[in-house]
């Protein structure tokens, strides 16, 4: 199958090529190469064409004959300031807007998207006899007391945390959650117009070999495996019992192969996670022994922005794309603590002037 490969030279996206390739597709890989994530000086890899998504002209010319498109072109993180909101609004919801535009042009009807568990904001709880529950933000008084859990408004009684399924509403917290959102209704309303396909990969926190160094755009792996990486303890913030989804990278690749060779029905959104939660005080604890570095500190600070508890439920994916992660996080976690990471090429993200 020829696939077009958007974010081709990214964490994601290089295990995605490799995975398509292994899998015999026929991959035209392009990448912007954006300085922000790959350095003002970096060589584009073999094979990528340096295109970026907003580029009309260019995408009409690669894709055709092409059949699906694999999206992962995207500036990450969760946005670190309100002046990131430009360059998260115009590499990713124009980018998207602009790829989706020439795809209709052309006559290609199928994409992959590389969304994010972000868009569902903070998880689903419940109580002993409760539905699902989706409180508001948690209240800096609280946060500053160490009181970090939810409890139920009547009762005081503690709130269990509950997987997310993919119909729950959206509840985007940061600028980059904004953007995965704005990508997905794009992509949705682009598979009406169409008659298109849509599968949209939310992934979990993924992590894995050649996952970029800590910037303040990283996800908490990549952060305690740096530290680790210098001599330092991994810091955990809130009381470490926070539950996460830890996904491989190339479980992720698998996912997005079966994705590419799966037409679903119009859009349909897919938890891309483990099955496996794990609390971010065990990640450290795993990465710190299988690393041999120093024990992990538990500091009680807190980020306002932060959710508590964000876990899906993979079942859906495994139903509609029969795929199922291989990597536990144990073994995965593990692997990753001495594995190789990316260079840190900047620190922020892209100049939008
Ligand atoms: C992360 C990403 C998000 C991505 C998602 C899925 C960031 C900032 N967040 O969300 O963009 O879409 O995974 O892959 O990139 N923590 C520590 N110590 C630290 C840093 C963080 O204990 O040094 C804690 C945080 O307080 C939080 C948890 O680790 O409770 C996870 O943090 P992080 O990975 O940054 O954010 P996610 O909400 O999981």
């Amino acid at each position: 199958m020829r696939v077009l490969l958007t974010g081709a030279a990214g964490f994601i996206g290089s295990h995605v090529r490799q995975a398509l390739v292994e899998a015999g597709d026929e991959v035209v890989a392009i990448d912007a190469m954006l300085a922000a994530a790959h350095g003002a000086r970096a060589t584009v890899p073999d094979g990528v064409h340096q295109v970026d998504v907003r580029d009309p002209d260019a995408l009409a010319g690669l894709l055709r004959g092409v059949e699906v498109v694999c999206h992962q072109a995207a500036v990450v993180g969760a946005g670190v300031s309100a002046v990131d909101a430009p360059a998260y609004a115009s590499h990713n919801d124009l980018g998207t807007a602009v790829l989706l535009a020439v795809m209709a042009e052309v006559g290609v009807r199928r994409l992959v998207l590389a969304s994010s568990m972000v868009v569902y904001g903070e998880g689903r709880y419940r109580t002993a006899d409760s539905g699902p529950i989706v409180p508001p933000p948690r209240r800096r008084e609280d946060l500053e007391a160490g009181v970090f859990d939810y409890r139920d408004a009547a009762t005081g009684a503690l709130l269990d945390w509950m997987p997310v399924g993919e119909d729950s509403p959206l509840l985007p917290r940061s600028l980059y959650a904004a953007g995965k959102v704005a990508q997905e209704h794009y992509a949705s309303a682009w598979a009406t117009v169409t008659g298109g396909s849509v599968a949209a990969l939310r992934y979990h926190n993924v992590y894995g070999e050649y996952m970029p160094r800590d910037t303040p755009y990283s996800g908490v792996a990549a952060i305690f495996r740096s530290v680790l990486a210098v001599g330092e303890a991994p810091r955990v913030f809130e009381d470490g019992c926070q539950m996460r989804d830890f996904v491989h990278v190339r479980d992720v690749a698998v996912a997005n192969v079966a994705a590419v060779h799966a037409a679903v029905p119009g859009f349909v959104p897919l938890n891309i996670a483990s099955g496996t939660p794990i609390s971010v005080g065990a990640v450290a604890e795993l990465l710190a022994q299988a690393h041999g570095g120093k024990q992990p500190v538990v500091t009680g600070e807190y980020r306002p922005g932060d959710v508590r508890h964000i876990v899906a439920s993979p079942d859906r994916a495994q139903r509609v794309l029969g795929f199922r992660a291989a990597i536990a996080p144990d073994a995965g976690l593990a692997e990753f603590a001495t594995a190789p990471l990316r260079a840190v090429a900047g620190a922020g993200a892209p100049q939008w002037r």
